[in-house]
C-alpha cells in the first residue's frame, strides 16, 4: 500500500494571530530561520510524499510563491556566489509537486479535505494540518503511514493533553488497547466539554485516511448545521465499517496557530541549533536570575 499523496488544509484566516494574518498567511510565520509551511513540507516528504494538494484561499498567494522556483532570484544569487541560501528550499521544490485548490468559503475542515477528493482517487492519504508542527526523530506523518500499512487501516495522531484543554480539541475513545501506543478507536467527538468527553487522548494534527473519508463527508453534510466537520466524518466512516486506529504520536508538538505556540516553537527550535542556542541558553539564565521581587516597592512603615 503506497501512500505518496497529502492534503495540507491552508485556508483559514488565521484570526487567532490577526493583526499579522491581514496581509500574510499564518503558515509563513518564521519558525527560527524558515516559514512554517516548510517544516511541514519537509516532514511530508521524508515521509514518502511526492504529492501535496494545499487547500488555500483567497489570500494565501503567498504559499504557491513561496513554493515555485524564482529563477531570476537564483541567478542573482548565483551571481554574488550565494546560491547555497536557496539550496534546501529548491531541493524541495524539486522533490515535490504541489496543487493548489481553492477553498472559497470557509465551511469546515471535512468540507476544505473533499475539495482534494478528485486528486486523490481510491488511495489512502496523509493530511498534515499547518498549525501543528511536531519535532522528532521519526516524521510524525511517517510513523501514522507504517501502521496504516501494517494494518490497512485508517490512523489519526493522539497525544494526552490535561482535561482542561478537551474543548479545543476531537477527542478520542478507546475501543481496545493495542499495544502501548496505539489503539482501536471507539468513538470521536469534536470539541467535547470536560464532562462530556470519553478520554483526554486528543487528535493531533496529523492523519492518514482511506478515501473511504470522502463518501462520509457527502454523507453527513446533509445534516450538518455549521461546518463540516472532519472529526464527525471519520466517525461516519467508522460505522461504515472502515477500522480507524490512533496513535500516540511521539515527538514534540507545537501549536503555532496561537502566538504562544509559535514562541514556545521557536525558542525549541533555537535550543536545538548550534548556532543559536549557546545565545539563548545566556538570555534564559540571565532572565531566570532577575530577582523580580526587588522591582517591587516596598511601602513604607
Ligand atoms: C482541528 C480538528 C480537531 C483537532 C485539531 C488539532 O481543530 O478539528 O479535531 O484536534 O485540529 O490541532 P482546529 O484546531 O482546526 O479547530
Amino acid at each position: 500500500m503506497e501512500i505518496t499523496k497529502a492534503v495540507i488544509p491552508a485556508a483559514g484566516l488565521g484570526t487567532r494571530f490577526l493583526p499579522f494574518t491581514k496581509a500574510v498567511p499564518k503558515e509563513m510565520l518564521p519558525v527560527l530561520n524558515k516559514p512554517a509551511i516548510q517544516y511541514i513540507v519537509e516532514e511530508g516528504i521524508n515521509s514518502g510524499i511526492s504529492n501535496f494538494f494545499m487547500i488555500t484561499s483567497k489570500s494565501k498567494e503567498a504559499l504557491a510563491n513561496y513554493l515555485d522556483s524564482s529563477p531570476c532570484l537564483d541567478m542573482f544569487l548565483q551571481e554574488r556566489g550565494k546560491d547555497k541560501l536557496l539550496d534546501k528550499l529548491n531541493r524541495i521544490i524539486r522533490q515535490a509537486n504541489f496543487t493548489y485548490v481553492r477553498q472559497s468559503e470557509p465551511l469546515g475542515l471535512g468540507h476544505a479535505i473533499s475539495m482534494a477528493r478528485h486528486s486523490i482517487g481510491k488511495e489512502y492519504f496523509g493530511i498534515l494540518l499547518p498549525d501543528d508542527l511536531i519535532f522528532g526523530k521519526q516524521p510524525g506523518l511517517d510513523q501514522l503511514i507504517k501502521i496504516a500499512r501494517q494494518e490497512k487501516a485508517s490512523v489519526i495522531a493522539v497525544q494526552e493533553v490535561p482535561r482542561e484543554a478537551v474543548s479545543s480539541y476531537g477527542i478520542i475513545a478507546i475501543k481496545k488497547q493495542i499495544t502501548p501506543n496505539l489503539y482501536q478507536v471507539g468513538q470521536l467527538v469534536e470539541k467535547p466539554s470536560q464532562k462530556d468527553a470519553p478520554s483526554t487522548l486528543a487528535i493531533i494534527g496529523r492523519y492518514v485516511l482511506s478515501h473511504k473519508i470522502f463518501e462520509s463527508i457527502d454523507e453527513i453534510s446533509g445534516s450538518a448545521t455549521d461546518e463540516i466537520q472532519l472529526t464527525d466524518a471519520i466517525s461516519n466512516m467508522m460505522n461504515n465499517s472502515e477500522k480507524v486506529l490512533a496513535y500516540k504520536i511521539q515527538g514534540q508538538r507545537f501549536d503555532t496557530g496561537t502566538p504562544l505556540g509559535w514562541l514556545k516553537a521557536n525558542i525549541h527550535m533555537a535550543l536545538q541549533d548550534p548556532d543559536y542556542a549557546p545565545a539563548i541558553k545566556e538570555m534564559l539564565n540571565d532572565l531566570g536570575s532577575i530577582n523580580i521581587n526587588a522591582h517591587v516597592v516596598k511601602p513604607k512603615r
